[in-house]
């Protein structure tokens, strides 16, 4: 059974009186231990399409469903709760909080969860150590690096345990060099933790790490040989 299955997904923004049609029919299947690039231009519907695999927005039209679970029939607590069980997030622009320290973001995720400080500590210190930021723990954002502030925010997508990790163009605000080094931490916890990556970029120097791409131009998938070219070092 798929982790995450879209079947004719369809997503309209309404802006003032148009219809803004960002997905048009998007069917697609991710499995488990995946490692998956979201591969399309500026527009083409990325962030749509994360937003709705994340659980943050809802489709105009359409099945999504995780981990053999229909979304479109769960409330809004439902649907928060299978979000926070299952899904963890990275975002471009790190989205870390000033005023906490690298380790206590970490821990935010455990303590809305309800966990102890005690454990959520224990849980967010060895995630930090994971992604090799241990003495870093009392940073604030504004005293890390662009690339630790990514590592931070990795370890507290992680740090829940999700089935899958969403990052939407993880590594946009980051130089070349940084931003390979973010996608392989990304890689090597995929391989030894067996976590489920789904990343969003248009950027070709990250083309060595893409397992696999979906390719998306215009709101739809492009699997076919004269779609949207791949990358360069991506084999078809
Ligand atoms: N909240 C919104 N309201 C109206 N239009 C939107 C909204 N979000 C995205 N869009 C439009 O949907 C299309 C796809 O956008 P997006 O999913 O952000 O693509 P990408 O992440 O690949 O850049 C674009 O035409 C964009 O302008
Ligand atoms: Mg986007």
């Amino acid at each position: 059974m798929a982790l995450i299955e879209l079947q004719d997904v369809r997503k309209t923004y309404r802006l003032g009186s148009t219809d803004v049609p960002a997905l048009r029919g998007v069917s697609l299947a991710i499995g488990r231990g995946e490692f998956t690039a979201l591969w399309g231009p500026s527009g083409s519907g990325k962030s749509s399409l994360l937003n709705l695999i994340g659980l943050v927005d809802r489709p105009s039209a359409g099945r999504v469903r995780i981990d053999g679970r229909d979304t479109g029939g769960l409330g809004d607590a439902a649907r928060a709760r299978l979000r926070n069980r299952a899904i963890g997030f990275v975002f471009q622009g790190f989205n870390l909080i000033a005023v906490l320290s690298a380790l206590e973001n970490v821990m935010l995720p455990l303590i809305i969860r309800g966990e102890s400080h005690s454990r959520a500590h224990l849980l967010a210190s060895q995630r930090l150590a994971e992604v090799g930021l241990a003495d870093f723990a009392r940073h604030r954002p504004d005293q890390l690096s662009g690339g630790q502030r990514q590592r931070v925010a990795i370890a507290r997508a992680l740090v829940t345990d999700p089935l899958l990790v969403v990052a939407d163009e993880p590594t946009a605000n980051l130089d070349a060099r940084t931003g390979q080094q973010v996608i392989e931490l990304m890689q090597a916890l995929n391989r030894s933790h067996g976590v489920t990556f789904l990343f969003s970029t248009h950027d070709p120097r990250l083309a060595t790490y893409m397992q696999r791409v979906i390719r998306l131009a215009d709101g739809a998938l492009h699997d076919a040989p004269d779609g949207i070219p791949l990358p360069q070092g991506v084999a078809a």
